[in-house]
């Protein structure tokens, strides 16, 4: 399907509001007196034509040389507020908009960028940006379906841009890249390439399937920060475990690190499904991750996070769930309160979390949950100043003297102040 200048217009203020609209045009007119033309590009684009909502509303201008895009940016906040962060080097600006007009244009940021070519040193680095045309600057994007552009000049309002049959490619669900080199250039595209196809319910095409598999050395040289990046972005989609399904199948997880090459299979769908149904669950893709590598051992865990550079705090909870899992057989019998809270006493929630959800038997859930909403908050009245003026010599046995008491209180030993206090005294007397 081609799409007229007027359907296209039709589709942006569908999608954009009256008071955005309006700011279009402003920057459109603000972009002709500096003789810049100015276009929409990329994912949001791409989505206005599949009909999916996109907030990514990225502006970029063809001007005279990289300043262009600043330049605009700089005009706009003198007239209206707000602040810009500026990218000189690769001719980008963020106008970070004063919340009032954010409110009324309901986005907190719009991004410029100037129209530019860039340059590959070397594989995996970050390329060198020179200005140049809209045309180059859609040639340096990694699949056809984000080259397309938009048009927001006043001469040409609306008008669209496809100069590497983006279009055709969207109505064929089809994923493809630009040129053979695309990898070359950056080969996070492989982890984009397969999130983006899972996204979309698109399909890789088969050259750039040829290319994944030809490409796969490549993706040991990414930095960890980058690849880590990429696999977040796949952890926060809709239902990342096809995704990670998939990498699996391509070989990918593995060409990042060998520990990567885990889980494809039912447990993982049912897990991750899971996942979603628990409205607790608030650090989402933390307890993804734990599902993803529930199988690895403490080592392989270390490896992952070394070569992803992994938060400490996730590390952690990863390292914990690993090191519980194998008291997970205990807390499948009918055990004292005590008994879990030796167990599970320091986890981390998301920790808590991955163990709750990897299991399948039912007493052992009911256990996690018990811990979760009531056994991890059991605490002895008594202090530690109440037992030394007992008798007792401060030092370690005011802690473990405690901890009875607490395993007490969980078990029902001990029910309120009074046989609390006598458990205490005689703790204390035996000791
Ligand atoms: N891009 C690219 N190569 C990359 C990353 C991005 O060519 N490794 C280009 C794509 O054309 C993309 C644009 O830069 O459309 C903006 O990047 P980003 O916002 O990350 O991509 P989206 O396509 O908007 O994807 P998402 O919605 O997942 O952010």
């Amino acid at each position: 399907m081609n799409y007229t200048r007027e359907e296209i217009v039709v589709l942006l203020h569908k999608a954009l509001n009256e008071k955005l609209m309006d700011m279009v045009e402003i920057i459109s007119a603000k972009s002709e007196k500096i003789s810049a033309n100015l276009y929409v590009v990329g994912g949001f684009v791409r989505d206005l034509l599949l009909d999916r909502p996109n907030v990514d509303f990225d502006l970029v201008i063809e001007g005279e040389s990289l300043d262009a895009a600043p330049e605009i940016a700089e005009i706009m906040r003198k007239e209206f507020g707000g602040r810009i962060i500026l990218h000189r080097r690769f001719g980008t600006a963020k106008w970070i908009l004063p919340s009032k007009l954010a409110n009324e244009l309901g986005l907190d940021i719009l991004d410029f960028a100037a129209t530019r070519s860039e340059f590959y040193e070397e594989p995996t680095k970050l390329p060198v940006v020179q200005s140049d045309n809209i045309g180059r600057d859609l040639y340096r994007r990694d699949f056809t379906i984000n080259t397309i552009a938009i048009s927001l000049s006043k001469s040409n309002f609306g008008e669209i841009i496809d100069l590497w049959n983006g279009v055709y490619d969207l109505n064929n669900k089809r994923l493809d890249v630009l040129h053979g080199k695309s990898f070359d250039d950056d080969p996070t595209r492989i982890l984009r390439a397969v999130r983006l196809e899972e996204r979309l319910g698109f399909n890789i095409s088969d050259r750039v399937l040829v290319m994944i598999e030809e490409s796969l050395g490549l993706l040991e040289k990414v930095t960890a920060d980058r690849i880590r990046h990429e696999i977040e972005k796949i952890l926060s989609e809709d239902c990342p475990e096809n995704i990670l399904a998939r990498l699996c199948v391509l070989g990918i997880g593995k060409a990042i690190c060998d520990e990567l090459d885990c889980k494809n299979d039912r447990w993982l769908m049912e897990k991750f499904a899971l996942v979603r149904s628990f409205d607790f669950v608030n650090n989402i893709s933390s307890v993804y991750f734990g599902l993803w590598l529930y199988d690895l051992s403490e080592e392989e865990i270390g490896a992952v996070s070394h070569r992803l550079n992994l938060a400490s705090s996730l590390k952690k909870s990863l390292i914990q769930v690993c090191r519980t899992k194998s008291h997970l057989n205990v807390l499948a019998n009918d055990i004292n309160p005590s008994v879990i809270v030796e167990i599970l006493d320091g986890i981390t929630e998301v920790a808590m979390q991955i163990l709750l959800i990897s299991t399948n038997d039912a007493v052992v859930m009911e256990n996690i949950f018990q811990y979760y909403n009531k056994f991890r908050f059991v605490k002895p009245t008594l202090n530690g100043d109440t037992l030394i003026e007992m008798g007792l010599d401060s030092g370690p046995d005011v802690g473990r003297i405690l901890a009875k008491l607490r395993a007490a209180w969980l078990d029902g030993d001990i029910y309120d102040l009074e046989s609390e206090k006598k458990l205490a005294m005689k703790l204390v007397g035996d000791n």
